[in-house]
């Protein structure tokens, strides 16, 4: 019998990704999404890629009482949490609703999980919990908690309570995957980073102007201490960070009741860097202006990803390059 997974924000640019690898690996998503920054039609390109039929539920996963009948409809073996609000810059502008929102629709799915005896849980967190005054590339040992803008410090905050609900009971078996940057998408171009509105994220933007939707790129800061004075980042292709959440479902932790894993690929680019690789691959000028720093961003952030690997015999198989190839696809949709 085929195990089910339960997926919150299943709908999302990394919720649907891994949905695909979960198919891929013989598992059964059941996809739980309310919509608020992805496309119902994920769901029919989702089939439309795998050739069958999808079980998802539109809902908003802080609805304890209909999500409960989810779990007594399906008995699923784990679930990974996807579902929040992910924007740094967004953030800053609404604290309130990112901090509610990531929070309570943790501890209404623990509820859940907790009443139903489901135990296993992949949380996704993010590299901007980490101190950014430390050695980098960053360990999953490393200092956490001086997070620089509310959508860090709700993730935070979601990992310290795990820690807590892990002390209160043996069973629960909790895994925390430390995304730093993921960028790309499926080869069909039919799912992709497709949030609402104006992108925040550098990747998204750079796609609305080579789309002529946007006219240039705003670079934020160009006399950061790096090699050409932007900000570096560890770009990790969606498809490689969807494996890994397959790779963290199959290693059942042993004394821990949680394990930490960063999922990155070590290597860093400069902002011009991804611009000119992004130029060079689909020969489209992307225009930009250097604008000031934006407010919550960190120099460098780069992923030591040796545990995932050590522990999960898990490594990135896709480039920077890989990803602007892919996202190509979606360029002519
Ligand atoms: C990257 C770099 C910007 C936009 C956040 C989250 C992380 C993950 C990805 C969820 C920065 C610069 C950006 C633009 C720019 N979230 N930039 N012009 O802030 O590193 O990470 O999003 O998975 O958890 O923390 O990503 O893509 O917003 O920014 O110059 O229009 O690109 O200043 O240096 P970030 P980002």
């Amino acid at each position: 019998m085929k195990k089910k997974i339960i997926i919150t924000g299943g709908a999302g640019y990394i919720g649907s990704h891994c949905v695909l690898s979960l198919v891929k690996n013989d598992y059964v998503p059941i996809i739980l999404d309310n919509f608020s920054n992805s496309c119902p039609s994920i769901i029919k390109n989702l089939e439309s890629i795998i050739n069958k039929k999808i079980i998802f539920y539109k809902l908003d996963i802080k609805n304890t009482k209909k999500l409960k009948l989810i779990f007594k409809r399906h008995k699923c073996q784990a679930v990974i949490h996807c579902a929040g609000y992910k924007s740094v810059k967004e953030s800053n502008r609404i604290p309130i609703a990112y901090l509610e929102n990531n929070i309570q629709s943790t501890l209404s799915l623990l509820e859940c999980m907790k009443e139903h005896k489901i135990y296993e849980l992949i949380f996704s967190s993010s590299a901007t919990v980490y101190n950014q005054d430390q050695k980098l590339p960053w360990k999953e040992t490393g200092q956490i908690g001086k997070t620089t803008n509310p959508y860090g410090t709700s993730k935070y905050i979601i990992e310290r309570i795990l820690i807590d609900i892990g002390k209160s009971d043996p069973k629960w078996n909790f895994k925390i995957a430390r995304y730093f940057n993921p960028i790309g998408n499926h080869p069909s171009g039919l799912i992709r980073d497709n949030s609402k509105g104006i992108p925040n994220n550098l990747m998204p933007y750079i796609v609305k102007v080579a789309q002529k939707k946007l006219p240039y790129l705003n670079v934020y800061g160009k006399n950061y201490s790096t090699r050409d004075g932007t900000c570096i980042r560890d770009f990790i292709h969606v498809t490689d960070l969807a494996e890994g959440h397959i790779a963290m479902l199959k290693k059942k932790n042993h004394k821990k009741r949680l394990e930490i894993y960063n999922f990155g690929t070590g290597k860093g680019s400069t902002v011009l860097e991804v611009i000119k690789a992004f130029e060079k691959e689909t020969g489209i000028h992307i225009p930009f202006r250097f604008a000031k720093r934006r407010k919550g961003d960190v120099p460098i952030s780069l992923s030591s990803s040796k545990k995932a690997f050590k522990k999960l015999f898990w490594k990135p198989k896709l480039n920077l390059n890989q990803a602007i190839i892919d996202i190509k696809a979606t360029l002519n949709l």
